[in-house]
């Protein structure tokens, strides 16, 4: 077994870490404060490779495994959250999306802009009444020749206004339940296409979550994506990679905190000694290096298990339970082991804390892996 990472990986690790000194970290925390999207960073890293990093170099991507792009989750996630959700749905739900499932023309067309961060991407599942029970969608796309009609609701959807391309799963026929549902690309210009206020969150502030509105949208025949009756599958699978960027994200988190802890503790000083002197933070930290670590090899596992080419269904939802737990855990104790300063937002903790919740919720929630795992292990 090997642990090591290749030169290749350590030098993608450490370009991500450097453009997090440079371009992200100025700026978070009154990003974080106005929800402002964080436009010219993502351009940046656009330009940098980091939008499209497991595409194919023909249509612009970086050709690079799921290792290389949990490395860089984790090192952009460290300082801003907001700026990795936004890499994280372009890269492994919408690229990966396109690329795996659609026809020559869709990738030309579409993939080759996403990849260049010239255009963002944003995959629109959950509605008001369908959010982890994903069968129930109530969009529908009606065959009318063609092209299909479609009309619904999406809600809580990242990049909602700033998405140029939407992959939206409809219904297509209620009766055959999941087997009649399927997914399209549409463009934000198209008629009838409506981006609903902006909500107002509780962490990854900079990331624009919206809910957007189709009233009779026509939708080309060409721009749904597989057989007809696909859309299922073709979002189950697509979030089962998606997990792993999120699990990779809450890891960062929980990296970035940890490091934040780290260093306060080491300056801070009561009752006569730097407080990592004392057992009660000593043994935080230690409990948070071991949690981490621990995630860490589940996200790479899971990682690993997708550039192999196996399953990753249980690896990768794995890594999402427990990575984001560790995150909500590990970012309570380093606001706790910054006392009064971890409350204040100079200090990062407070926002790494607001932001790590997400990750128990989004791309299905921590009850949704468990119903993912234990299916898996029941059926051996
Ligand atoms: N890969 C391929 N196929 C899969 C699959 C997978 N990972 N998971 C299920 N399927 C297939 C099944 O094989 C089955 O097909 P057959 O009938 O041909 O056998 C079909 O899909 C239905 O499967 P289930 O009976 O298991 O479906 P279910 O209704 O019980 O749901 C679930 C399973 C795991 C709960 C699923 O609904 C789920 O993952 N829900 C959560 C959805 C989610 O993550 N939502 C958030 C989305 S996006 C987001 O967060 C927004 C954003 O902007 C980031």
């Amino acid at each position: 077994m090997d642990f090591k990472l290749t030169e290749e990986h350590i030098m993608i690790r450490d370009a991500a870490r450097e453009f997090t000194k440079t371009e992200l970290l100025p700026g978070v925390i009154e990003r974080d404060e106005k929800q402002e999207f964080p436009a010219a960073q993502v351009n940046k890293m656009g330009e940098l490779g980091f939008m499209g990093m497991m595409a194919s170099s023909n249509y612009g991507g970086g050709g690079m495994d799921t290792v290389s792009y949990v490395l860089a989750m984790e090192e952009i996630s460290k300082i801003d959250a907001s700026a990795s959700v936004v890499m994280s749905v372009n890269n492994s739900l919408v690229c990966w999306g396109i690329e795996t499932y659609g026809t020559d023309a869709q990738k030309e067309k579409y993939l080759s802009k996403l990849t260049t961060g010239e255009k963002l991407g944003a995959f629109c599942l959950s509605e008001p009444e369908a959010g982890s029970d994903a069968t129930s969608q109530r969009t529908t796309a009606i065959d009318k020749g063609d092209h299909y009609l479609l009309n619904g609701t999406k809600n809580w959807i990242t990049n909602g206004s700033s998405a140029d391309f939407y992959l939206v799963i409809a219904q297509t026929n209620r009766e055959q339940k999941h087997k009649g549902i399927n997914a399209f690309i549409i463009e934000k210009d198209w008629e009838g296409f409506e981006i609903g206020p902006k909500e107002q969150k509780m962490g990854i502030r900079g990331s624009d979550t919206h809910s957007l509105n189709f009233n009779d949208v026509k939708v080309p025949k060409e721009n749904r994506i597989g057989e007809d009756g696909f859309g299922f599958k073709f979002a189950m699978k697509t979030l089962s990679g998606g997990r792993i960027g999120i699990a990779a994200q809450a890891l960062g988190i929980a990296a970035g905190a940890y490091e934040l802890a780290l260093k306060y503790s080491k300056e801070r000083k009561a009752f006569g000694t730097e407080i990592c002197n004392h057992q009660a933070i000593a043994f935080k930290l230690a409990d948070m290096h071991t949690s981490i670590e621990a995630a860490r090899h589940l996200v790479m596992k899971a990682a690993w298990d997708k550039d192999q080419k196996n399953d990753y269904d249980l690896s990768g939802a794995m890594a999402k339970l427990y990575a984001s737990k560790v995150a909500m855990d590990v970012t309570t104790e380093a606001v706790q082991i910054h006392g009064g300063n971890g409350y204040v937002k100079e200090y990062h903790v407070e926002r790494l804390m607001r932001d790590a919740k997400i990750t128990q919720i989004y791309e299905g929630t921590s009850e949704i892996q468990k119903i993912v795992i234990s299916r898996s292990v029941l059926k051996d």
